[in-house]
């Protein structure tokens, strides 16, 4: 049974303290957070208890910590963690700054603990089918991919300017996605951004609608679509177009009554944003954390996975100021 600590308490902690709790080989003991209240009640609801971050990472019962905090935290909790001794589940992006990412990942490595990034759209059941697929060679050889990823609404501005712009804070899933099907890196990223759901958001100096072409050296070819705002619903959709035919991930809709009436064919939205939509893949993601562990195998997405969506994400916005095509090389300095 692993023992497990929660570093944060807030939106997405909530939804890791389910998915410990319910994994038969876990258990949730202890809460850390900043605000101490969240902490409290997050810890009561679970059977858990309160500690502080330091109470968690000393304690030898505690084998592994998942680190839910704000993003700027990221970095240094993953290096205390690793160096307490602790499996590490760590939520998306490493850090804002990839040199501080880059940093975080040689430590780690000299600790020698396992951490894993919460890319959790690898582990969407439609998302994997696909990966799946493609791998088995059923749509013969793959040679463009083409990623949706549009949220409902924007969020606050206030939480735009602490974000570090749509590429680190929003496309990073789809970095790694692109990743994942592909199988390799690209050597260049070119982007297109603009902000045309709220100007707002451009005077905070973010994007909110932005278009990314990566190609790989084989001569494949992959695009990202993000837009802060689709009014009718969370829309994510990959497809994957190969020698031999194409492969589809649609969206999960509310429910699957399609009405055909003489007004026309109807049918329910799209799920509204990522708690709907990904519930099942939280779930999947940290029991593939908790098998690795416990066996002692290699973990599915690791921190490399991490800083080399963080790479993507920094190229992108470099080319998205630029107009021009980022080397991925260039940003990674090799
Ligand atoms: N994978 C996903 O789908 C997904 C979804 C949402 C958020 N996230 C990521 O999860 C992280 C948290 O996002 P959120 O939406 O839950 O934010 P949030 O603001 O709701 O929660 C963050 C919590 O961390 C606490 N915190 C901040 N610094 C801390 C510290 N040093 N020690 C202990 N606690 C500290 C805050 O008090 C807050 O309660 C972000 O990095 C975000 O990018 C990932």
């Amino acid at each position: 049974m692993l023992k497990v600590g929660l570093l944060g308490a807030g939106r997405i902690a909530g939804v890791h303290a389910t998915a410990i709790s319910t994994n038969p080989g876990s258990t949730l003991v202890a809460v850390s957070d900043i605000n101490g209240d969240a902490a409290a009640k997050l810890a009561e609801q679970y059977g858990a208890e309160a500690l502080t971050t330091d109470a968690i990472l000393n304690d030898p019962a505690i084998d592994a910590v998942l680190i839910a905090t704000s993003t700027d935290t990221h970095s240094d909790l993953i290096e205390r963690s690793t160096a307490a001794g602790k499996a590490v589940l760590c939520e998306k992006p490493v850090d804002l700054s990839l040199a501080r990412a880059q940093a975080c990942q040689k430590l780690a490595a000299k600790n020698g603990k396992p951490v894993m990034i919460g890319f959790n759209r690898r582990f969407d059941p439609n998302f994997s089918a696909l990966k799946a697929a493609a791998d088995k060679g059923e749509i013969g050889k793959t040679e463009l991919l083409s990623i949706t990823s549009f949220d409902p609404a924007p969020p606050p501005v206030a939480y735009i300017k602490v974000s570090g712009g749509l590429f680190r804070d929003m496309m990073i899933h789809d970095f790694d996605m692109a990743n994942f099907i592909m199988g390799a890196a690209p050597i260049t990223v070119s982007a297109v951004g603009t902000s045309i759901i709220d100007p707002a958001i451009g005077e905070a100096g973010d994007v909110d609608t932005a278009v990314v072409t990566l190609t790989y050296a084989d001569g494949r070819i992959a695009v990202i679509k993000n837009s802060r705002r689709a009014v009718y619903g969370y829309d994510q959709r990959v497809e994957l177009l190969g020698s031999e035919g194409l492969l589809q991930a649609q969206n999960m809709l509310e429910n699957t009554v399609v009405k055909s009436t003489t007004e026309g064919v109807t049918g329910a939205k799209p799920t509204y944003f990522f708690l709907e939509r990904y519930m099942p893949a939280y779930a999947a993601e940290w029991a593939a954390f908790v098998a690795a562990v416990n066996a002692g195998s290699a973990l599915p997405v690791t921190l490399d996975d991490g800083v080399a969506a963080l790479a993507m994400a920094e190229a992108a916005t470099q080319s998205a100021k630029t107009g021009k095509p980022v080397a991925l090389s260039e940003v990674l300095g090799a």
